[in-house]
This record gives structure tokens, C-alpha cells and sequence, in this order.
């Protein structure tokens, strides 16, 4: 799936060393679809070539405001209306003062003053360029001009210092573009999910799960900040990275038992819409051994189970109606071996729930594709096989609906 097919986007890019990463940068813009026109400071042909840039997009790369290429002359004019997005990666410190202050003394500034689209920076510089007064100056003037700031991240600078300043990564600023073009139909809205497989201690190590790699749930949780949530994941024991950690716009609590789930999610504060996407494990061991349980011949150790709290049966007891719509709407998920319609209705109305999903899969648990069948109180309906990430939007944009 290409997430920014038919997108236009010019890809300014000035003096920095992180200029390194915009070659990169616009790959990955490319492999999600975008077509990518790349606009060169002078200062940036010292640390990239605009022939790099050109191979890697197939577009001439413009560097003057003076080419003669452009039959009209006006560079500035025509790659701003053709653009949907300008994003600037790196943007060093002396662009960010010439925007704030409307300076266009080049064709990248130029073509940012005479823009009729959205401007998007990712700030590189050093720490102390980046907190000095004048740049914070220039940030404050750019956000109360519309302008989006993508970043900067806090870490190892190229010339040898820690602190904040650091372009993003490649992947991250695509991920946000990516957001910045999905319709925000979750705008102010908290999310809370819950995702992947629980732990159940039988001994230091040894223990019971279920099957969930934990993808739908951390699909649901990138869909709902793309569309403009804030989300709070709690996650049970899986190997994924946070999605869209740099928005700012998601926390994360790791679990590892069905208790501690639902101890987080129970004390997580007031949500609009809840998603119970882990597979929690049903029981868990009464008394987990404190020391490792050693084999004894052919004797099998003897384990008693009590059973987990049900975290959505007892979200759906916490819901009050607002506006006359239930608040939050809770929407549970049913993987079944049979009969999965009828089970996942009948859990929907056991956990007094308005929203059941019903994984249809492919079976391979993990798999970055599944199937869904989405139960409400107007009947069932498939959502056709796709990648998780896409079928996460479209869950979105139906539950959006129902808020
Ligand atoms: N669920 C939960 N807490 C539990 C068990 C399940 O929050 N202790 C949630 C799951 O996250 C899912 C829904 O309830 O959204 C259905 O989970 P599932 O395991 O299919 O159903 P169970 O209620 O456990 O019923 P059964 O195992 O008998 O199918």
C-alpha cells in the first residue's frame, strides 16, 4: 500500500550536514508514491549534489531562482502551484530566520513566500544554534504562520554534542507526512488501546500467552494519531517499535500480565473511544513459583488457574451516555476457530458493548494482512483483505462516525 500516492511534494533542502539524510528522505517519499521535486540552497550543494538528487527522484533538481529552464522564467511561481506540500529537510537554522522574517533571497525562500500550500520544516542544527534566543524567535513567528515544525529530535550531534537538534530520522518524517495528509476526523479526540498477547507466570520462566503479535492494535494506534487523536497504548509483551512516537501524540505503558492490563487500562483517565484489540489470556497461574520449577523424571507439575479480569467487560460497565451517544465507545475484537459471525455477535452483546470486529485473518498470526467483519447494531459487514495499517484507517473513519 502507497500512503502518499498523487502526492506532489517539493523537497527543499539547505545547508547541513544532515542534508546527508534528505537523499534517503526523498527514496522513501518515492516508494510511498510521491513524486518529489527537489529545491537546492546553494549552501546544501555542499553536502549533497543536486545530481544524487536527481538520480534518485528523476527530476531536474533546481538550485537558482535565475534558470532559464523554466520557460516563463518563474520558477518560484510554478513549483509552489504544482506542490501539495513543501517540506524542507534540512532546515537550518539562517532558513528558519529568513522565513519568519519573509526574507526570499533565493529560490527556496521564494518559492516558501509565494507558496498557496502547506509548509512543513525538520530543523537541523546544533544544540546551541537551536536554543539560542533568535532561532526559538524564529520557531514561535513560523508556528503563528501556519507553518508545521517536524522535530527537532534530542541526541547525538554530528559535531560531537548531545542535545536537542537533531533532524529526524528519514522514516519519521515520512511517517508524519503521511499523517499530515489523512483526513483528521478523530481532531481532539483520546484514544485508548489495548494490544498484542498477555504473560501469565508459571515460574521465572516459564509461562502461559496467547497468539497476537500485537500488529492490528499498533496499526489502530498509528491510524487514530494520523487522523488526529491522542492515544494511549498499553501494550502486552511484543517486539514493536511505538508508531508515530515523534508526534508527540502517543503514550505507551508496557504490560505483561492480563492484571496489569487491565490495572492500566482501568486507571488510564477519561477516553472517547476504546479499542480492545489484545488477546488477553483468560487465566492466569494462582500461585506462580518463585524459584524455576526443575523437571522430575516423567512427573508433570500440577498448575491451578484463576481466572483474569475481562478489561472490556469491565470498560463497557464504566460507559455513561454524552450527547446521548455512549461515551466511550468501546469496541472489542473476536478471533474465533469457528462459527466466528455468530461468537463475535454474541460476545458483542455479552460485553454490552456497541462495536464487535471479528478477525477473519489469514490464519499466520503476525501476518501484516487481515480481513475483518465489523459487527454493530446495524448488522455485519466485511472490510476486504488488506494491509493492517489500511484497514486500521478505515476502522477509524467508521467509528468516527459513530462519535
Ligand atoms: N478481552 C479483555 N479481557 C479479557 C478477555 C478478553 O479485554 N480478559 C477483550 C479482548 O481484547 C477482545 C474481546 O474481549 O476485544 C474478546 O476477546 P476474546 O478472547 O475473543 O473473548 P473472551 O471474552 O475471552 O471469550 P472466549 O475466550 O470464550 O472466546
Amino acid at each position: 500500500m502507497q500512503s502518499l500516492l498523487n502526492k506532489k511534494i517539493v523537497l527543499g533542502i539547505s545547508g547541513g550536514i544532515a542534508a546527508y539524510k534528505s537523499a534517503e528522505l526523498a527514496r522513501l517519499l518515492m516508494q510511498e508514491g510521491a513524486s518529489v521535486q527537489v529545491v537546492m540552497t546553494q549552501a546544501a550543494q555542499q553536502f549533497v549534489t543536486p545530481v544524487t538528487m536527481q538520480a534518485l527522484t528523476g527530476n531536474l533538481v533546481f538550485t537558482s531562482q535565475w534558470d532559464s529552464s523554466i520557460s516563463n522564467n518563474m520558477a518560484h511561481i510554478e513549483l509552489s502551484r504544482s506542490a501539495d506540500v513543501i517540506l524542507i529537510a534540512p532546515a537550518s537554522a539562517d532558513l528558519m530566520a529568513k522565513l519568519s522574517l519573509g526574507l526570499a533571497d533565493d529560490l527556496l525562500t521564494t518559492l516558501c513566500l509565494a507558496r498557496d500550500c502547506p509548509l512543513l520544516l525538520a530543523p537541523a542544527m546544533n544544540k546551541q544554534m537551536w536554543e539560542h534566543s533568535a532561532t526559538q524567535r524564529s520557531v514561535e513567528r513560523l508556528i503563528q504562520d501556519d507553518v508545521t515544525l517536524l522535530g527537532p529530535a534530542s541526541g547525538a550531534q554530528a559535531c560531537g554534542e548531545i542535545g536537542m537538534g537533531r533532524m529526524l530520522e528519514p522514516i519519521e518524517i515520512t511517517e508524519l507526512i503521511i499523517a499530515f495528509f489523512q483526513k483528521k476526523s478523530l481532531a481532539g479526540k483520546r484514544v485508548l488501546i489495548t494490544a498484542g498477547p498477555t504473560f501469565e507466570e508459571i515460574d521465572p520462566v516459564r509461562g502461559i500467552t496467547n497468539r497476537s503479535s500485537g500488529k492490528m492494535g499498533f496499526a489502530i494506534a498509528r491510524a487514530a494519531i494520523e487522523a488526529g487523536a491522542q492515544v494511549h497504548l498499553v501494550a502486552g509483551p511484543c517486539n514493536l517499535a511505538t508508531p508515530l512516537e515523534v508526534s508527540g501524540k502517543i503514550t505507551r505503558t508496557n504490560v505483561i500480565s492480563a492484571k496489569e492490563m487491565h490495572a492500566a487500562t482501568m486507571s488510564s483517565g477519561a477516553c472517547d473511544v476504546f479499542f480492545a484489540v489484545a488477546a488477553v489470556a483468560d487465566w492466569g497461574v494462582a500461585k506462580p513459583a518463585k524459584d524455576k520449577i526443575k523437571r522430575q523424571g516423567k512427573q508433570v507439575p500440577k498448575l491451578e488457574f484463576i481466572a483474569n479480569p475481562d478489561i472490556l467487560l469491565d470498560m463497557a460497565k464504566t460507559v455513561k451516555a454524552k450527547a446521548g451517544k455512549p461515551y466511550p465507545y468501546c469496541v472489542g475484537f473476536a478471533a474465533e476457530s469457528t462459527d466466528l459471525a455468530k461468537h463475535a455477535a454474541e460476545k458483542r452483546k455479552r460485553k454490552g458493548i456497541p462495536m464487535i470486529i471479528g478477525n477473519i485473518g489469514p490464519d499466520t498470526f503476525g501476518s501484516d494482512l487481515n480481513q475483518l467483519l465489523v459487527i454493530d447494531e446495524s448488522g455485519s459487514k466485511k472490510i476486504t483483505k488488506s494491509e493492517k495499517l489500511q484497514l486500521a484507517r478505515q476502522l477509524i473513519e467508521l467509528v468516527a462516525k459513530k462519535l
